[in-house]
């Protein structure tokens, strides 16, 4: 990915990894524009980076898609770079509390890109050093099983983001998965600020210098979830899998 120079899309960019990556970008050369529900925290970051836009998106609702689609590209027609990154994770008690968030969580997390990548891509093909950028998360090749449709979604979400690439392989068009570990951010609630986290801060640093040193990489994977994204390939998974979730059961106290 070309670092300087492009219009850029953050969603979920009023917070955590959204705008911390929006920022980072901002700082080098880049126009950026961020988008969410909550239109306050969006204000926050444009107050605080001047030059840096915002729009209001609703991602689990198509047809806000739409209309944010229409308006992203009137206002900012040289868009050429998307950050998927909005996103939500809720416990679920499959045993006791039935379907619970699973379908606003596929509504969100998975068809929410799908479909604004649908909605933006015409006006990608052709423009210089385009890409498309989806967060996907550790837990997608490690999953937490209390929180079984999050991670469902962000499996989903690599296997998309793989066709994506091979689809546009000719276009020119670049598809990076950007893969976080666990990170300092408001993502579960209080349990987000979890000590054992990888500061935001730190995440960020890592996640730009890989993608600035490594600017033909399909996945941009930071030290702290090497462990995870490999442990299939590495024989690691049959032990790694049920120590993580029963220290994750013991951490809440379930
Ligand atoms: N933190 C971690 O440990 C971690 C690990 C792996 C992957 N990730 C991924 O990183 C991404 C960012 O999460 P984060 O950790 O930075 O948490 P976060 O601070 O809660 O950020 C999530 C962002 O998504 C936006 N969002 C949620 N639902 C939305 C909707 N329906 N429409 C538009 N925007 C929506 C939120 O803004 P509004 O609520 O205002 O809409 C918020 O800015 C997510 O995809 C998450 O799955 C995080």
């Amino acid at each position: 990915m070309q670092m300087t120079g492009n219009t850029i899309l953050v969603t979920g960019g009023g917070t955590g990894i959204g705008r911390g990556l929006a920022e980072a970008l901002h700082r080098l050369g880049n126009q950026v524009v961020i988008a969410g529900r909550r239109i306050e925290p969006l204000r926050e970051v444009a107050d605080a980076n001047p030059g840096i836009h915002y729009l209001s998106l609703h991602q689990g609702d198509a047809a806000d898609i739409r209309r944010f689609a229409i308006e992203l590209t009137d206002n900012h027609p040289d868009l050429n770079v998307i950050v998927n990154n909005a996103g939500i994770q809720r416990v679920e008690d499959l045993v006791g509390g039935g379907p619970g968030a699973a379908a606003q969580t596929i509504a969100i997390n998975l068809l929410g890109p799908i479909r604004l990548t649908a909605a933006l891509l015409q006006r990608l093909l052709g423009k210089p050093h385009a890409a498309i950028l989806n967060v996907t998360s550790g837990l997608a090749f490690m999953p937490s099983a209390l929180t079984p449709t999050y991670c469902a979604t962000k499996a989903a979400l690599h296997s998309y983001t793989q066709s994506l690439r091979f689809q546009l392989r000719e276009t020119g068009v670049q598809v990076i998965e950007i893969i976080p570990p666990h990170v300092q951010t408001a993502l579960q609630g209080d349990r987000g600020f979890d000590p054992r986290a990888m500061p935001l801060d730190d995440y960020i640093t890592e996640t730009i210098t890989l993608l600035r040193t490594q600017p033909q990489a399909e996945e941009i994977i930071v030290e702290r979830v090497k462990g995870f994204r490999f442990a299939e390939r590495d024989g690691a998974y049959d032990e790694i899998y049920p120590a993580f979730n029963q220290a994750m059961i013991a951490a809440l106290g379930r």
